[in-house]
């Protein structure tokens, strides 16, 4: 096993739900520890330069309005795998086909609203957690 860090989004369907704790009581139970945290209004560009990977999708528009319909919470989870570890407790993207007990079988509304982002490789949590926290607001 090795301590990772990834990053995760609780999206605006969850603060509008005020389901911030049942979420990330699920992420400590896991095992994970939210070593960085705070609560945004992302503007436009700032969810279309996060989602740029996404940008040729037909979806993307649709995303990014979703993104900033209200506040998001941004977190740096550390621990044993952290990156798959948060992608098992996820569940699929698509909330339709995320297993029993999972977070997003158990909270998301649809595949866009679907409650939570985690990153998808070690690198990409990398600049993930890049692009939201700085080192001296990361403390494990
Ligand atoms: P996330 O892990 O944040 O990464 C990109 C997001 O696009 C994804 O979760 C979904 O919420 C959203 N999305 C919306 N529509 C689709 C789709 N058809 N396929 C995949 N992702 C989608």
């Amino acid at each position: 096993m090795t301590i990772e860090r990834t990053f995760s989004i609780l999206k605006p369907d969850a603060t509008r739900r005020n389901i911030i704790g049942k979420i990330n009581a699920k992420i400590e139970a896991a095992g994970l520890r939210i070593i960085a945290q705070k609560r945004l209004q992302l503007s436009l560009a700032q969810a279309q330069a996060f989602y740029a990977v996404h940008a040729e999708r037909a979806f993307f528009g649709e995303l990014c309005q979703f993104m900033i319909s209200g506040p998001v919470v941004v977190q740096t989870l550390e621990g044993d795998d952290a990156v798959a570890k948060y992608r098992d407790i996820m569940g699929a993207t698509n909330p339709a086909n995320a297993k029993e007990g999972t977070i997003r079988q158990e909270f998301a509304e649809s595949i866009e609203a679907n409650s939570v982002h985690g990153s998808d490789s070690l690198e990409n949590a990398a600049k993930e957690i890049a692009f939201f926290f700085s080192n001296l607001e990361i403390v494990s």
